[in-house]
């Protein structure tokens, strides 16, 4: 199974995020939206992970949940990957005013690095994915997106760690949550 690493979000902001989607204008364009209740911010993307290293992932989790305390973050800002060219991916950004998130991320590269998961090699850019572009014939997205690029969804607390488990189907893709690792330090 394909895993990944990930900050659950609250209602309030899936909400906003939920709103932000819809008032998008978009002529034209096919998207994927990623559906509220499975929005998230990743950590840390495992791939391919067998059943019988779900426990020892879990215990890694957990003991750098015990040593984080619950921290603030902001979802602010909007873009898309690639920046320039063929947009793919529009993306709500997170903003880590005491680094708290940045530290986190590389603890978990740490961690999980020493259970054979190699560290991701480009650079963290922290975002929760809104939705995934299939076709853009007018060229909408970018305008549509610098509109409101200065979204603020507000703060949210980060206050878990959870192991995900994403399969993909032909409608999109679904994650089911392993294993919980709430901040406790
Ligand atoms: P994304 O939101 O930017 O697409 C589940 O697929 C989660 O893992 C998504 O949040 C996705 O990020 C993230 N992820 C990171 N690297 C990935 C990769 N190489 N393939 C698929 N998903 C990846």
């Amino acid at each position: 199974m394909r895993c990944f690493a990930a900050i659950p979000l609250n209602e309030a902001i899936r909400r906003a995020l939920r709103e932000v989607q819809q008032g998008l204008d978009l002529p034209g364009v096919k998207v994927r939206w990623v559906p509220d209740d499975q929005m998230h911010l990743t950590l840390k993307f495992l791939g391919e992970t067998t059943d019988d290293q779900v426990v020892p992932i879990s215990r890694a989790l957990d003991e750098l949940a015990a040593g984080t305390p619950a921290f603030t973050l902001r979802a602010r800002g909007m873009g898309c990957f690639p920046p320039h060219g063929t947009p793919r991916v529009i993306w709500v950004g997170i903003e880590d005013p005491d680094a708290a998130l940045n530290e986190l991320h590389q603890r978990v590269e740490t961690a999980l690095a020493e259970l054979g998961f190699p560290p991701e090699r480009r650079r963290f850019r922290p975002h929760l994915t809104l939705g995934r572009v299939k076709r853009d014939p007018q060229k909408a997205v970018f305008p549509a997106v610098d509109g409101v690029a200065e979204f603020d969804g507000g703060d949210f607390a980060a206050d878990r760690l959870i192991l995900y488990a994403s399969q993909l189907h032909r409608s999109g893709a679904e994650h089911t949550p392993l294993h919980h690792a709430a901040f406790s330090g």
